[in-house]
């Protein structure tokens, strides 16, 4: 059995994106391996974050894992701030990578912005903490989306760096459990960019929070173009908005966007889009009504949190103390 880690970051409310690209995939694997899932807040904070609605956006990332189905008798749920190890390794981990490597990161050009001088230290050693998020535990495998490859490299380079600089077979390789490209979802007012819950411009996205109304009206403001639904994949060449749309509903209903060309093909987006929200409401309403059933118990959700932190920490304890003695500490 594999010790699989994955964190997401509570920068926002958890959107059908983020659902669809990654919480969705992590319910079956906990049926198949050891599973640690993470709210990364110590990365949330390489951006600046109002301190209260960090805290309330945490617990809300932690009560959306909980109603998609993550169970807390097959998987251990905390959060990342809750375990100072991942902090103790991730010390060690800047001594050990490379500035050139960080150089090379493409996300944080992308995340920085035009103003690099302005941007945090922190969200730029980011990938040194995500490794030691995965490190700490001796993860083997980490379920990722294209995007987070190139940091998955990255810790693999640290880790074989520390493993060579102090002579020792300590950390072991990560394998990526690679989710596909097929569930990325794009912005519902443009195609060409992802669906994020930390783009703060772009209000199309569809919250997992978002009631039956907000979900219709965004499904009926999202991008189309005044052509029909083609009736084949290939006539999504040059319409990235369809194929999303398209796609999206393939996703949810659990079929494929060939099949869903073969129902609809030709009709009118008026009504496709009718089709698209009620089956997006059907799938996401129960989730919703989950979530707010979980935060309507803060204690609870809380003591929770506190009971998967100190089953991480059993895990990463010794694996930190070991990396310590082994630096000479
Ligand atoms: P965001 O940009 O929404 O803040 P994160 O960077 O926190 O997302 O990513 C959390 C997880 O969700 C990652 O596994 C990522 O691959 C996945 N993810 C994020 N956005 C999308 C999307 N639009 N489509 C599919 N998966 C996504
Ligand atoms: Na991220």
């Amino acid at each position: 059995m594999q010790r699989v880690f994955s964190g997401i970051q509570p920068s926002g409310v958890p959107t059908l994106g983020n659902y669809l690209g990654a919480i969705r995939n992590w319910v079956p694997m906990q049926d198949e391996h050891e599973c640690l899932f993470c709210v990364v807040d110590m990365h949330a904070i390489t951006v600046f974050q109002e301190p209260q609605q960090l805290l309330a956006q945490t617990r809300e990332m932690a009560a959306t894992l909980l109603a998609c189905g993550l169970d807390l008798a097959k998987c251990t749920l905390f959060v990342q701030s809750h375990v100072p190890a991942h902090a103790e390794l991730a010390w060690i981990f800047n001594c050990v990578a490379r500035l050139g490597w960080l150089n090379r990161m493409t996300q944080f050009k992308d995340k920085a912005g035009k103003d690099r001088e302005a941007a945090s230290s922190g969200l730029y050693v980011y990938p040194n903490l995500m490794a030691a998020d995965i490190l700490v535990y001796k993860a083997t495998s980490v379920p990722v989306g294209d995007d987070q490859k190139q940091h998955l490299e990255l810790a693999n380079d640290i880790a074989q760096k520390f493993n060579h600089d102090y002579g020792v077979e300590f950390f072991p390789r990560i394998e990526p459990h690679i989710l596909g490209v097929a569930a990325r979802v794009m912005s519902l007012r443009d195609g060409s960019k992802k669906m994020s819950k930390s783009d703060p411009s772009d209000q199309s996205r569809i919250n997992l929070n978002d009631d039956s109304d907000a979900i219709r009206n965004k499904i009926k403001r999202a991008k189309t173009d005044p052509e029909p639904l083609p009736d084949n994949v290939l006539g999504f060449e040059g319409r990235p908005e369809v194929r999303n749309l398209v796609g999206i509903l393939a996703a949810v209903t659990g079929t494929t966007p060939d099949a869903v060309l073969r129902e609809h093909g030709g009709k009118g987006f008026g009504a496709f889009k009718d089709i698209l929200a009620d089956a997006l409401i059907a799938h996401l309403g129960p989730i919703r009504s989950e979530m707010l059933r979980y935060l309507s118990d803060l204690p609870s959700l809380d003591a929770e949190l506190r009971k998967g932190a100190e089953k991480a920490e059993a895990i990463a304890r010794p694996i930190v103390t070991e990396a310590k003695r082994i630096v000479g500490f």
